[in-house]
């Protein structure tokens, strides 16, 4: 990750191979936000401003000579959009522009960002959002090609408010939390033949061991002992693949702790629909059906390495979804652990199966609150696009994760469980069945499907389908790919229940 440095420095003095600011629009056209900048640069940027083609846009990133006075070889500009009336810019833009920046000066050394940061929460937006567009998936490229994209190496921030312990502690949060990001972004990105159940389940010990004496604490449970277990859901999507099913636990203790978080992530290495199997164009993606896993562990990871007094322990339900000799069939019943039955109308549906396994063994261990977080349906896509994940559940914890998604600067939308939907769930020969027979409300109904398996926990449950894969451009601090989502607003969410 980047090295990130705070600096009270004038920005004009600081020896960089580049100096961001920001830009914004104005009912005039365009003023740069710098107040310490050369006068001249400034005003040359902004009567220049539509022959350079800036107009101070979110995403816009432009790069112009720095001139005699400012130290850095180049200026670089950051679009900040409109100014909020009452003259500020939302943290969420903060930390946008910021990555917007730094992701565009891939292959620079070092780089310093100047931008307008009032108190330390926005400072804090600032050094997330560098930190975050500071990534690189360049494991399977040849090393020069991979040169070619290495993330900016060392970033200083310039704020007044480089030495206050209240700054120094957001840039330790910030590392913490852009690493957790990073980490679940590299388990996405990494190819299925290398990314399978058994080597995920090695990936979080060996996350694990790094972390040291932080206490937390990994079980796996193999193929075996999950037929054993009776995770019937686990096992019938991994029977179709060479490569068994695993059901990992990670729980971090702190004997502080006053409430206990459980957090179940889908982990399928690869969903090709098994039988009911998908059409080829969009597979590919399906790469990243364990994002959801990712994130979970990840979370666990950050939890404890912020020393958070929360009890969290994250469960990875990891299969791979093939449609091998001994898949399971459309038609199959299979029985979830703790004895519900369910018809498998669609074995493309595999994820609420393997889900559901999970639910109940948190549920088993008894926590305050179980989140769940998973790439479950393509209908989460069809009604909120590609960028906004859904969240549904007990109306208060579903509000919960909202609240944290909006301070986290995640987009999540609070979705209904209408009662009339729980109807499609009826079999007629098992408890239920995993897919309804039409396709209206898809995410709704997966949701209904994973809150048999809750009880009365307090429950709520991530849908984040589109959000976890990004198949377009780049934009923001967000690379293509694996985008690391859902960690920021899960680490929010117990930081949110460590404030009581
Ligand atoms: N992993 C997919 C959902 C998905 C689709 C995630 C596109 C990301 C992008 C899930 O396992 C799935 O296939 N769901 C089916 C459910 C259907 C058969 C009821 C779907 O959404 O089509
Ligand atoms: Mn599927
Ligand atoms: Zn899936």
């Amino acid at each position: 990750m980047a090295d990130l440095t705070l600096s009270g420095k004038n920005p004009t003095s600081v020896k960089a191979d580049a100096l961001v600011v920001g830009t914004c629009s104005t009912s005039d056209g365009v003023a740069v936000v710098a107040d310490q900048l050369p006068a001249d640069l400034v005003r040359q940027v902004e009567t220049l401003a539509p022959r350079l083609g800036i107009t101070g846009a979110v995403d816009e990133v432009r790069t112009i000579p720095a001139g005699h006075d400012v130290k850095a070889d180049v200026v670089v500009l950051t679009g900040l959009g409109e100014r909020r009336p009452d003259g500020t810019f939302a943290t969420e833009t903060l930390r946008r522009s910021a990555g917007a920046a730094i992701r565009s000066l891939a292959g620079t050394e070092s780089v310093a960002v100047a931008l307008p940061a009032v108190d330390e929460d926005e400072l804090a937006a600032v050094v997330e959002g560098a930190l975050l567009g500071a990534y690189a998936f360049t494991r399977y490229r040849d090393s020069e090609a991979a040169a070619k994209k290495e993330p900016v190496a060392a970033i200083e921030v310039v704020t007044s408010f480089s030495r206050t312990a209240r700054a120094k502690a957001a840039v330790a949060r910030a590392e913490v939390l852009a690493a957790a990001v990073h980490g679940a972004r590299d388990l996405v990105n990494t190819p299925p033949n290398d990314l399978y159940p058994a080597a995920f389940a090695d990936a979080a010990k060996a996350a694990v061991k790094e972390l040291g004496a932080r206490g937390v604490k990994v079980t796996v449970l193999d193929d075996k002992q999950l037929a054993a277990g009776g995770y019937g859901g686990l096992v019938g999507v991994g029977q179709g693949s060479a490569r068994g099913p695993r059901l990992v636990k990670l729980a971090y203790a702190p004997a502080k702790a006053t409430t206990k978080v459980a957090i179940v992530g889908k982990g399928i290495t690869f969903d090709t629909g098994g039988i009911s199997l998908k059409p080829p164009a969009g597979m590919p993606a399906m790469k990243s059906d364990m994002a959801g896993a990712a994130a979970v562990l990840h979370t666990v990871l950050a939890a404890a390495r912020l020393g958070l007094p929360v009890a969290v322990t994250g469960y990875l339900c990891l299969a791979e979804n093939m449609p091998g000799g001994n898949a399971q069939r459309p038609a199959d019943v299979v029985t979830i652990r703790g004895g519900k039955t369910v018809e498998v109308t669609n074995t493309d549906a595999e994820g609420r199966l393997v889900m559901a396994d999970g639910l109940v063994a948190a549920v088993e261990d008894g926590h305050d609150v179980v989140l769940d977080i998973a790439t479950l349906t393509g209908a989460q896509m069809v009604a909120l696009g590609t960028r906004t994940s859904g969240v549904m559940g007990n109306d208060g914890v579903r509000d919960e994760v909202k609240g944290a998604a909006d301070t986290a600067g995640e987009d999540f939308w609070p979705m209904p469980l209408p009662a009339e939907l729980k109807a499609g769930l009826r079999s007629t020969v098992a408890d239920m069945v995993n897919a309804a027979s039409d396709r209206w409300g898809g995410m709704l109904f997966a949701g209904h499907f994973l809150a048999e398996f809750v009880g009365d926990t307090p429950w709520a449950h991530l849908d984040i389908a589109g959000p976890a894969y990004n198949e377009k451009s780049p934009y923001g601090y967000t690379p293509a790919g694996g985008t690391g989502v859902g960690v920021r607003t899960l680490l929010g969410f117990l930081e949110g229940r460590a404030q009581g």
